[in-house]
């Protein structure tokens, strides 16, 4: 081996040089640098060197005996510290680095305020398919096979699987709890719908839904609407009130939409609200007796209430946010600004 390749050698065994106690490092001093240490010993073969070698060999030479003699020092210190020879990167007493952290989306928060809210009163949480069929999502809640919310506009069918759609709304979740269990029945149905809808400040082809459903012996209007104005109460304060409009839903009868005071302007009026003072939240109604009849639960002995938000318009009146679309982009700037919330709830 040539002088050169000899430094070479040694240059990369102080670069990986590891020593844990006191003795290891003394060790390592002695093995290069001691009177009969490699270094040492170079030194002593430079002398035969040619001439014109001289200058270029022994600068590199002094270079390894310095690296030779940092590398002992470190070695020497983080043994006495007991960094178990680890090289120490930067300055160790500088203040921890923290992670950032991540924290529940906004829509996650708002859901299961929801949730729990309906849950404290007695509701059980049920969940179905994304994926459903027409029977489902429509024939068994009532819905006439012209009435247009089959239509292409609104339904996104999956394709070749004929009878198959992403589902327009968790009624579909409700059916098949009252297909599968007996009254009294009261539940409440998570989850993300998908409507065939041009994506806007106001819409998106897919948003989420907390529906509710409670059937019993005896239920009446006067529980819904008394149940609604708790819920509404629980998640936006004692001051915000309700008020229910005639609407229609196939699978509800009678049935109505429901609208609660403006939370963004206290009721004169503003953008949010289209200065009425009211929004629009959810639609509810009493479970039509042919639903009821084709989920196998007698229509003469039972009745029930049903009801379905979107979860992005509670989510909007709680937060504020004026565009639909931020809450699918994923912008940290957006999403970090829940962060207090999601550690609250
Ligand atoms: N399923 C309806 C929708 O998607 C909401 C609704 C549920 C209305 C229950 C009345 C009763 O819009």
């Amino acid at each position: 081996m040539s002088l050169s390749e000899r430094i070479a050698a040694l240059e990369e065994e102080v670069r990986n040089a590891a020593a844990r106690t006191a003795d290891e490092v003394e060790r390592f001093r002695v093995a290069m640098l001691g009177r009969n240490g490699a270094v040492t010993a170079l030194f002593d073969d430079f002398k035969q060197v040619a001439a014109e070698e001289k200058r270029a060999l022994g600068q590199r030479l002094n270079q390894l005996k310095q690296s030779a003699q940092a590398r002992w020092e470190e070695l020497k210190q983080a043994s006495e510290t007991g960094a178990g020879g680890a090289v120490q990167e930067g300055d160790p007493t500088r203040p921890a680095a923290i992670d950032a952290a991540g924290s529940l989306h906004p829509i996650t928060l708002v859901r299961q305020r929801i949730v729990d809210t309906f849950a404290r009163i007695g509701f059980t949480v049920s969940q179905g398919p994304e994926v459903e069929d027409d029977h489902h999502n429509f024939s068994a809640l009532n819905f006439p096979p012209d009435h247009p919310a089959r239509d292409m506009q609104d339904t996104f069918f999956v394709e070749g699987a004929g009878q198959y759609a992403l589902r327009t709304h968790t009624s579909s979740v409700q059916v098949r709890v009252m297909e599968g269990s007996k009254p009294p029945i009261r539940t409440i149905s998570p989850g993300r719908v998908y409507r065939n809808e041009a994506i806007s400040a106001r819409a998106h082809c897919m948003f989420h839904q907390v529906e509710g459903l409670y059937v019993d012996k005896g239920v009446s209007f006067a529980e819904l609407k008394g149940t609604l104005d708790h819920f509404v109460k629980s998640m936006f304060g004692p001051d915000v009130r309700i008020r229910m409009r005639p609407s229609y839903f196939p699978f509800t009868e009678p049935s109505a939409e429901v609208d609660m005071s403006c939370t963004i302007c206290g009721g004169p009026g503003c953008t949010v609200c289209k200065h009425s003072g009211w929004v629009e939240i959810m639609g509810c109604g009493m479970v039509d007796p042919a639903v009821l009849a084709n989920c196998g639960i007698d229509p003469e002995v039972y009745s029930g209430y049903a009801f379905g938000m979107g979860v992005e318009r509670i989510a909007q009146l709680t937060y504020r946010v004026p565009d639909l679309r931020l809450y699918w982009e994923n912008d940290v700037r957006f999403l970090e600004q829940f962060r207090a919330d999601a550690f609250r709830s």
